[in-house]
């Protein structure tokens, strides 16, 4: 009777123990992508992105160099009664030829509403959903994703998610040169991509150039054409948008970032339209965080923080929103490295599923400004639910159940006070030469 009392207490002791301590999975295999042939003219990899006042690029390719560059959609299944027609690219990549990479933007389109689209008026129809015109709008949020059994739990997690509009800050296929690699992380992402918007920038595994060969972002810039002409950028490595009351702007950790760059200059530019009003949020995503307590990549985004920290706090932006260190960190309001009410909420988010798996170790002690910390794969979700709420949310994929983790509910900097109290500063800044 004894002994069986003791066994008893000692598998709930450990069971206690077992579930109290939540045991960090190891990193996942790339997937296989079987063979899956199609007829040359159907579009393969279809993603969208948003193009402007109530426009969406579609992005997709084609093996057949004579298909159209052509989209079709209404508001009805096989009910085309709107077309557009685009353009299209394609590249050489040492001895990788692409396929017809096509861009068109259609539009305008209705806020909220569900469209019906065809490619090239060939193969299956796809749909997607425009975001809202105002508020409440959800993202959903995942950096460096990769293609492993992780970034599938991801991608099934943020699936099961009712989101507006996809944020990656950078790091998208881990092709690393190889090419057909960008190809299958687009079969990947094509069920969620081609149905909500997909909103990127760059990271460093988007470079892939080859000294004196290969430029720098090729495939990127030829597979993930973002709206920067839209948005009076001169390059795709960085661009704003506007979407239900919020404006993003997504920076380019590597382009060049210096105060006489041309990204700084065009931030500047852009800073000086936000109107507050019409877009009480302000948020921004780059790759290499400013705010980082992890080993992984420990002062890599010093210089470009240096530089335009001061610009995003005179700016009073909300909530800046990084990746490239696999793992969830979460700060404060910080600036220049204090506490600071009316700087941004810094949240690391590269933990999307690649294959290099998680960056554990973390500096001790903790810094003042970083209060949530955790090497897990996952994705985050922002509700914005007005001009001056919105709830944060990250979820862990613990196996494979999405599991919320962190939380937060974040007031606008436009309600707290601190657009206006810090208006003349910002005039200052841009004023500047
Ligand atoms: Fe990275």
């Amino acid at each position: 009777m004894e002994l069986k009392f003791v066994l008893t207490a000692f598998v709930f002791i450990s069971a206690t123990v077992t579930t109290a301590e939540y045991i960090r999975p190891q990193p996942r295999r790339t997937l296989e992508f079987p063979w899956d042939p199609k007829p040359s003219s159907h579009p393969q990899q279809v993603h969208i992105s948003l193009a402007g006042d109530s426009h969406m690029r579609v992005t997709w390719i084609t093996d057949d160099e004579s298909s159209p560059s052509v989209v079709e959609y209404g508001t009805s299944p096989g009910g085309y009664n709107c077309g557009a027609e685009g353009e299209s690219t394609s590249y050489r990549y040492l001895f990788y030829r692409s396929g017809k990479i096509h861009h068109t933007v259609i539009g305008p389109l209705e806020h909220d509403t569900v469209y019906f689209y065809r490619c090239g008026r060939q193969g299956p129809e796809f749909e997607f959903k425009t975001p809202p015109a105002q508020f409440p709008i959800t993202f959903a949020v995942a950096g460096d994703l990769g293609q492993t059994g992780w970034t599938k739990s991801t991608l099934d997690h943020i699936g099961q998610c009712k989101y507006d509009v996809h944020l990656l800050p950078g790091d998208l296929s881990y092709a690393d040169y190889m090419q057909h690699r960008w190809d299958t992380f687009g079969e990947l992402v094509q069920p969620l991509a081609s149905a909500r918007p997909w909103m990127v920038t760059q990271g460093n595994h988007e470079k892939e150039s080859i000294p004196l060969i290969m430029d720098a972002f090729q495939s990127y810039n030829a597979r993930w054409k973002m709206p920067f002409e839209e948005s009076g950028s001169n390059s795709n490595l960085y661009y704003s948008f506007d979407v239900a009351g919020a404006h993003l702007i997504m920076l380019g950790s590597y382009a060049d970032y210096d105060e006489y760059s041309d990204q700084y200059r065009w931030l500047k530019d852009d800073l000086s339209k936000v109107d507050r009003k019409k877009t009480p949020w302000l948020l921004v995503l780059l790759h290499v965080p400013w705010y980082n307590s992890n080993e992984a990549h420990q002062g890599e985004g010093d210089g470009m923080m240096a530089i335009m920290e001061p610009l995003v706090y005179a700016a009073s932006v909300d909530l800046v929103l990084a990746g490239h260190v696999h793992a969830y960190e979460r700060s404060i309001r910080v600036n220049n490295g204090k506490p600071d009410p009316c700087g941004a909420v810094y949240i690391t988010i590269g933990d999307g599923g690649n294959k290099e798996g998680l960056a554990h170790k973390y500096k001790n002690p903790q810094p003042d400004w970083s209060v949530f910390r955790e090497a897990s794969f996952g994705h985050g979700e922002l509700k914005i639910v007005n001009s001056t709420h919105a709830f944060w949310s990250w979820h862990r994929n613990d196996d494979d159940e999405p599991v919320r983790s962190d939380q937060l509910w974040i007031t606008s900097l436009v309600s707290s006070g601190c657009v206006a109290e810090k208006s003349r500063e910002l005039r200052k800044i841009l004023m500047s030469p």
